[in-house]
């Protein structure tokens, strides 16, 4: 790839590399002022239109125009699936200004003085004909803080003297590990801004790689990192990128913290001056903070107003996002991989390209921040985006056998779900291997032949026959070292050689960075897949890392376990779902301590937590939706009193909190009395009703749990058409009435009739009424007493 190029090369390149083939060289700037004012009368003469296929939204075009005034270039991306807000990328030559423009966002960096790439906006939409000057970098604060530390970078490397946290930090074989990174050149074409970026001698290049979602203006933005130094060097610390907010001094941290069986915790505090880490250093994503963020300004209160900035990483691996106030009370945020414990060897020739680090921005609070997340992620992120299947209503058996499975077990309960209206019978652990309880098995992934004596095959059939898909539990990434596996290949594991290896739930994990263990993997999962009708894996990961060695490899590449084994992960579940496109996936683990949007990118749904008490199931779920879709949200009813609480819930409550996201039942059937079978059926028959509202549409939280003694959510369909409104009443207190519910998102001049689907509305409640009124006068519902729920849907007429 050239750093540098002529004008004619700079017009056959736009042509037919940048148009026709997704790639091309970059071209400097002065050499693309050329290419522009070639490309400019090309295109006043021809008028062409240029039609080009973008990447990033799949299904939309890109209409390229070149505009003559101050030699910059127009890119307009405008989205077939809906033909609304498009992405614009905007370059203006003469003050190496960058804009990008998507949904309500107006993203803005520049090339300073130094050569340095900064951030010059990120927020509201701002008119196309704003003018930015040049970048200039920050002045610093006295000689502590010296201009390099307080310029709000892009993308910086460790060197000179630079004290915030630093995008990528390299150590050269003579130990050097000075790096200056400078501007040399962009590409601006395919729906993607490319800013190339170089150390001061060392050839060492960056490219910074920047893709906003036309939709939402979500921008994904990544760095690739290429050695041509012509010798390996060690990547010590690297960042996907860095999002620096407008100056302000009153800003407040969303993020959320957790623990098996306690996860989604929302927290919220202030931005101060140094530093906040959220992180995972537990080799996968971890539970104790997911790595998402949202920042808006402490006064805001309202669930739908003010301005929010937020971000997530697409990274399953140990990762990191840090949350730093600099000594001009600038706000930065730096994320990708973990640098606890990190190095990865880049030989010479090689590149680095890091996970995705996505960003938004909404005017209109957290609630619409998480409405942005939502629609990017069905839209444009999920396997099958813009168009995921809806989740099929599943059973799972293992809140109701655990590891007690075998076939007429299973058939038992596979003719009770199918009477409910089930739509997939899913047997979780316990059908391979020697697995009697969680002491053995894992790495043998033959079935059992003592339960299962006739393969899966008899129980598939059944299943299928009752009308419902099959899926099954696997946890690929793991080994008891009672196995046969672990007998045959003990060094499989992360192991530090000659130490301890720390067992969770009596197992280790196995290497996936190894080769050999990738193929092992990917060649019983193949054969599963192949031998068997299976529609749905539910992968699961049940312990996180320890002595996380890899002593096969040179010293200096053991490090690269962190990436490697994340990638291999990856590419396992990318193979398997090219091969069995009709099977889904689901992320487990042990709950929701792997939920990301890199995993999000290639499974199908997620199991937020073990914790499947319908009432803690309202922290958990609402923390969850802040940053991801209800439409990935499994929610099991299982049997109460629940084994986490020993709470007591009616059926309806457990069906009805279930319902809010994507519905399941995890309980056990045969201690069902018909009663519950009757409920039970008519409420799967209903969600089923609701289903595309829940999953698919807007979301507003009314009312929080942690605020009160009244959880109300409420969704509206794309459409417009259906609303549907879920209100759980914690414990009424002093004859109090449950809080009056105030809707939102609706058409303020359309009538929608109201139908309580479960419980009551209060009396009086009029039978149909306008957007206006159900948004201004509200509506009263009658709960009282402890732990009751209801819900109820508005029709458009
Ligand atoms: C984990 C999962 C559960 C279940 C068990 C099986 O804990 O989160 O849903 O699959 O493993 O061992």
């Amino acid at each position: 790839m050239g750093v540098s190029c002529h004008a004619t090369d700079c017009m056959a390149n736009y042509f037919f590399n940048k148009i026709v083939v997704n790639g091309g060289m970059f071209c400097e700037a002065q050499h693309c002022f050329w290419k522009v004012s070639i490309m400019n009368v090309i295109s006043l003469l021809a008028g062409v239109v240029l039609k080009l296929s973008y990447h990033f939204v799949q299904k939309s075009l890109i209409r390229l125009s070149v505009l003559g005034i101050f030699g910059s270039v127009l890119l307009t991306a405008s989205s077939l699936a809906a033909q609304t807000a498009p992405a614009r990328m905007h370059f203006d030559v003469d003050a190496k200004v960058f804009r990008l423009d998507g949904g309500d966002v107006t993203y803005v960096l520049g090339v300073n003085g130094e050569g340095q790439v900064q951030t010059l906006y990120w927020g509201k939409h701002l008119p196309e004909a704003e003018h930015f000057d040049a970048a200039r970098p920050s002045q610093g604060n006295a000689s502590f803080d010296p201009p390099v530390t307080t310029t709000p970078h892009e993308y910086v490397g460790w060197g000179g003297a630079l004290y915030v946290q630093p995008d990528l930090k390299i150590t050269f074989p003579d130990g050097n590990r000075d790096l200056v990174l400078k501007y040399v050149s962009n590409k601006v074409g395919d729906g993607e801004l490319a800013i190339m970026m170089k150390d001061i001698s060392r050839e060492v290049y960056v490219t910074l790689q920047y893709q906003m979602d036309p939709e939402t203006g979500i921008l994904r933005r990544s760095a690739e990192v290429e050695n041509r130094t012509g010798a390996p060097f060690t990547i010590e610390q690297v960042a996907s990128g860095t999002w620096n907010l407008p100056r302000g001094t009153d800003y407040r941290l969303h993020y959320v913290t957790g623990r098996w069986a306690g996860e989604w915790h929302l927290q919220e505090q202030p931005v101060h001056g140094g530093m906040t880490v959220l992180e995972s250093r537990r080799g996968t994503t971890g539970s104790q903070n997911n790595p998402w963020f949202m920042i808006d300004h402490a006064i805001t209160k309202d669930q739908d107003e003010g301005s929010v900035w937020f971000g997530a990483l697409g990274w399953s691996g140990s990762w990191q996002i840090a949350v730093e106030q600099d000594a001009l009370q600038q706000v930065r945020v730096t994320g990708g991989p973990n640098a606890f414990d990190f190095s990865y060897l880049v030989k010479k020739g090689d590149r680095f390209q890091t996970p995705y680090f996505y960003g938004g921005y909404s005017s209109h609070g957290v609630g619409d921040a998480s409405r942005l997340l939502h629609r990017f992620e069905v839209d444009s992120l999920l396997p099958h985006a813009p168009t995921p299947k809806l989740r099929p209503v599943l059973y799972n058996s293992w809140e109701a056998t655990e590891f007690r499975v075998d076939e007429p077990g299973q058939v038992a309960l596979a003719e009770k779900a199918a009477t409910l209206g089930v739509e997939r019978f899913v047997m979780d652990d316990g059908w391979f291997g020697q697995r009697k309880d969680d002491h053995a098995g894992l790495g043998d992934w033959y079935v059992n032949p003592q339960k299962f004596p006739n393969g899966l095959k008899p129980l598939i059939n059944k299943v299928h026959s009752l009308g419902m898909e099959f899926g099954l539990w696997v946890e690929p990434e793991m080994v008891n070292p009672d196995s046969d596996l672990y007998r045959k290949h003990p060094d499989w594991v992360l192991n530090f050689s000659g130490r301890p290896q720390t067992e969770g739930r009596n197992q280790l994990v196995l290497n996936l960075a190894r080769p050999d263990v990738h193929a092992y993997v990917l060649q019983w999962l193949d054969k599963l897949l192949t031998e068997n009708d299976i529609s749905f894996i539910k992968w699961d990961y049940n312990r996180n890392w320890a002595e996380p060695g890899w002593p096969a490899v040179p010293v200096g590449e053991q490090k690269n376990v962190y990436v490697d084994f994340t990638r291999n992960f990856y590419d396992i579940l990318e193979q398997m779902r090219k091969k069995h496109p009709n099977t889904e996936f689901e992320s487990c683990s042990g709950g929701g301590s792997r939920v990301d949007l890199g995993v999000m990118h290639l499974t199908d749904e997620v199991w937020p937590s073990d914790n499947t008490d319908a009432y803690d199931r309202q922290f958990i779920q609402e923390g969850f939706t802040y940053a991801y879709t209800p439409g990935v949200m499994m929610a099991w009813v299982t049997d109460s009193p629940n084994w986490v609480n020993h709470r007591t819930l009616s059926l309806d409550y457990r069906f009805l909190s279930a319902m809010q996201g994507s519905l399941g039942i995890g309980a056990n059937l045969n201690n069902w009395k018909p009663e519950d079978f009757a409920t039970a059926k008519q409420m799967v028959a209903t969600y089923k009703g609701i289903r595309e509202t829940v999953q698919r549409g807007s979301l507003y939280r009314l009312m929080s749990p942690r605020e009160g003694e009244a959880t109300v959510t409420e969704s509206v369909s794309r459409d417009g058409k259906q609303a549907v409104t879920f209100a759980f009443l914690h414990s009424s207190t002093q004859n109090y009435p449950f809080p009056r519910i105030y809707l939102r998102g609706l058409d303020e001049n359309a009538v929608y009739d109201l139908k309580a689907i479960s419980g009551k509305l209060s009396p009086g409640t009029p039978a149909f009424a306008s957007g206006a009124y159900l948004m201004n006068f509200g509506v009263d519902v009658d709960l009282r007493g402890d732990f009751q729920a209801m819900a109820f849907t508005l029709s458009r007429r």
